[in-house]
């Protein structure tokens, strides 16, 4: 009988979980999943079944009630490795409301950490974000780019998450860790059966997808008199698909791996920063529409340019980005005339 490892993703109804359950999946991983459905359904889930034949089955149990997780890993004593995205990601929100974002994000991650102590759980896999940088002068951002302050409790939710895996790493030998540390992920599956689902869009390309399909009127495009070659923000667009992948290569590599060091972390960007208005005239050309949009004032917070070095990740994952800006644009916008229908 073959043996198949056990993974356990939190957050597998959300966006990056979903499009890693699949990835997972497509490479002979066995996946449970834990999502309490507080900011998503299980829409995604049945997309999952849809692309892999595989009815992946969810616990809606809240990460931050310590008993619920002991239960589901009396249930599930031989889970070999946790991918923890479960968290709640909104920028301003966490600023209206830091309680419920420290709280939620990091009293769930020390409950699994007690269950990999506890059960002896060998990998563990962590969604940070390159909100750890914060608006840092070093670019590209490389893993050792010093952290600043974070610009808002989100991001220091996801700084000291960070902090508390590498302390927990050094006592703790019986388990590996990589940090991951994402970058802006967009796009959709090929498929089209697995996408983002944001009701009111909170981020660049569920906008321009929603205007383009009517259900805004237009794009507003925050500043132009940034120190960027066409004075707009520039960021690091990175298919959700080879964030994904990059999960089932970071398991392998912390499978191998006999470093001294047993928190390793990896930026996911694709390299390369493109502007809104590059980003914008990458949907006109796949979606062969005109978006309409207006240049309005900066938003607060905005960094004027954030990208990536992934050399780390490319020579210890071997990871490497298979999806350009247009194929971010056109899976995205396949996803959305889908998913509007
Ligand atoms: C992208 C670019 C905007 C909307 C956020 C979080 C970060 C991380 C990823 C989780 C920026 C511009 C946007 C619009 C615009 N999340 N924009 N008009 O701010 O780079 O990163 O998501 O970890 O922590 O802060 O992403 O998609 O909001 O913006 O001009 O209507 O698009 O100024 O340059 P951001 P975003």
């Amino acid at each position: 009988m073959s043996h198949k490892s056990k993974i356990l993703v939190t957050g597998g109804c959300g966006y990056i979980g979903a499009h890693t359950i699949v990835d997972l999946i497509e490479n002979g991983y066995d996946v449970i999943s834990v999502d309490n459905l507080s900011r998503a359904t299980t829409q995604l889930l049945a997309g999952i079944a849809d692309i892999t034949s595989v009815q992946v089955k969810n616990y809606a149990i809240d990460l931050c009630i310590a008993k619920d997780i002991a239960t589901l890993f009396a249930q599930h004593p031989d889970i070999s490795g946790i991918i923890h995205f479960a968290a709640y990601k909104s920028v301003p929100e966490s600023v209206a409301q830091p309680l419920s974002y420290y709280h939620n994000n990091l009293a769930s991650l020390i409950n699994l950490l007690q269950m990999v102590q506890q059960y002896e759980v060998p990998y563990f896999v962590f969604s940070s974000s390159c909100s750890v940088y914060g608006n840092t002068q070093q670019l590209p951002v490389t893993e050792d780019t010093p952290l600043p302050r974070a610009e808002s409790p989100y991001g220091n939710t996801k700084q000291i998450g960070e902090e508390i895996i590498r302390d927990f790493s050094h006592t703790h030998s019986g388990s590996r860790h990589a940090l991951l540390r994402y970058f802006n992920p967009v796009g959709a599956h090929p498929t089209a059966l697995i996408g983002e689902i944001q009701p009111i869009p909170q981020n660049l390309v569920p906008y321009i997808t929603q205007t383009a399909i009517g259900k805004r009127p237009q794009l507003t495009v925050f500043g132009n008199d940034y120190d960027t070659r066409d004075g707009i923000c520039l960021r690091d667009y990175i298919h959700v698909c080879d964030i994904a992948h990059a999960h089932t290569l970071a398991l392998r590599y912390l499978a191998q791996s006999t470093a001294d060091n047993r928190c390793e972390v990896f930026n996911l960007g694709s390299g390369t920063g493109n502007t809104v208005l590059e980003a914008i005239a990458a949907f006109e050309r796949v979606a062969q529409m005109p978006l309409p949009y207006v240049i309005g004032a900066r938003r607060e917070g905005d960094a004027a340019a954030v990208y990536a070095d992934n050399q780390k990740a490319r020579a210890l994952l071997g990871w490497q980005p298979r999806y350009d800006l247009d194929d971010m644009m056109r899976t995205a916008w396949i996803w959305e005339q889908r998913n509007t229908q």
